[in-house]
């Protein structure tokens, strides 16, 4: 498959109409088959990475073609967690020397990987062009995909936003800490008030029991209600297992390595429930085309 390359995004039809107005060429405006999922998190740590892997290896094995893009660009360390060395990535693309499909690698179980690059500031700081040039390119490539997850940096800046606001469905993950918990809030406070985002899921990571996960639900639900105009749905938690560490130091993916462990059943069941999940019942039900809010939001 050939994507667009750097400079060409004028030739391609992609060309600023007028203010916060992208127009896609038409391959952009298809009606989306991969249902997009960005992962994200207030605090970094929180287990996003795990998550979008694991999630990813799960959905693998329910017979779903899963792409995983590590969007963390400045500090992408998917790769690492899943013990792979690809030879290029993001960055290559970035610069006009790859295309997307170049830098697809396979992962474990039957996942795509397209892997970022670490330690490159550069890439935190992309034009709007670059980024139209860069996901008119994605929306190529998961064409052949049932899902794409994209594993987002940490935080609040316009990076990982651009990313969560172009997604079907923003999953939040949070962990039981209280900073983990405020950080999570601030972050909603954004997608609300700054994005116009009227839903996304919580996931509450790395909890001692259920229990622990739904009150971590309430205590932002309530505030989130109060003074906020976005819906949060409860997606449910991942048990706190030191397996999941235990892969991570041999870069294996606990469902892989341990796959009776307590957080690979969480996992396997939160991946069931996610594809029984109908495409109607997604936050942005009425999302047609994939990157919609390319068209009609505000500018990248
Ligand atoms: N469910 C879990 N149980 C135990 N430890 C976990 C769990 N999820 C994540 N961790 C630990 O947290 C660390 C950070 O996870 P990571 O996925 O890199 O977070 P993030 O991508 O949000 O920065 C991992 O190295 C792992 O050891
Ligand atoms: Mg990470």
């Amino acid at each position: 498959m050939t994507g667009p390359r750097r400079g060409d995004w004028k030739n391609m039809g992609v060309s600023p109409t007028a203010k916060n107005v992208i127009q896609l060429p038409r391959a952009g405006r298809r009606r989306a088959r991969a249902r997009v999922v960005a992962i994200t998190s207030g605090k970094g740590g929180v287990g996003k990475t795990n998550i979008v892997a694991n999630l990813g290896f799960a959905f693998g094995n329910l017979g779903q073609r899963v792409l995983v893009l590590d969007a963390d660009l400045g500090l992408g360390n998917l790769d690492v967690l899943l013990g792979i060395a690809p030879k290029f990535n993001l960055s290559h693309v970035i610069h006009g020397e790859k295309q997307l499909s170049d830098i697809l690698v396979d992962g474990p179980g039957r996942m795509k990987i397209l892997p970022a690059s670490s330690g490159i500031q550069e890439l935190t700081q992309l034009t709007h062009e670059q980024k139209v040039q860069f996901l008119t390119a994605l929306d190529q490539l998961v064409d052949d995909m049932d899902m794409l997850l994209i594993d987002t940096a940490a935080g609040i800046s316009t990076n990982v936003m651009d990313f969560n606001v172009t997604a079907h469905e923003i999953i939040v993950v949070v962990s039981p800490e209280p900073t983990a918990i405020t950080d999570a809030y601030a972050l909603m406070k954004v997608l609300s008030l700054k994005y116009a985002e009227k839903r996304c899921q919580l996931l509450v990571n790395m909890v001692a029991t259920p229990r622990e996960g739904e009150d971590v639900f309430r205590q932002l639900g309530l505030v989130t209600e109060r003074f906020l105009d976005i819906q949060v749905d409860y997606l449910g938690c991942i048990l706190n297992d030191e397996k999941v560490t235990r892969g991570v130091k041999h870069q294996r993916l606990v469902c892989d390595l341990f796959p009776q462990s307590r957080a690979s059943r969480c996992f396997t069941q939160l991946a069931e429930r996610m594809v029984k999940a109908s495409p109607t019942s997604r936050p942005k039900g009425n999302t047609n085309f994939f990157w919609h809010h390319l068209v009609q939001s505000t500018p990248l």
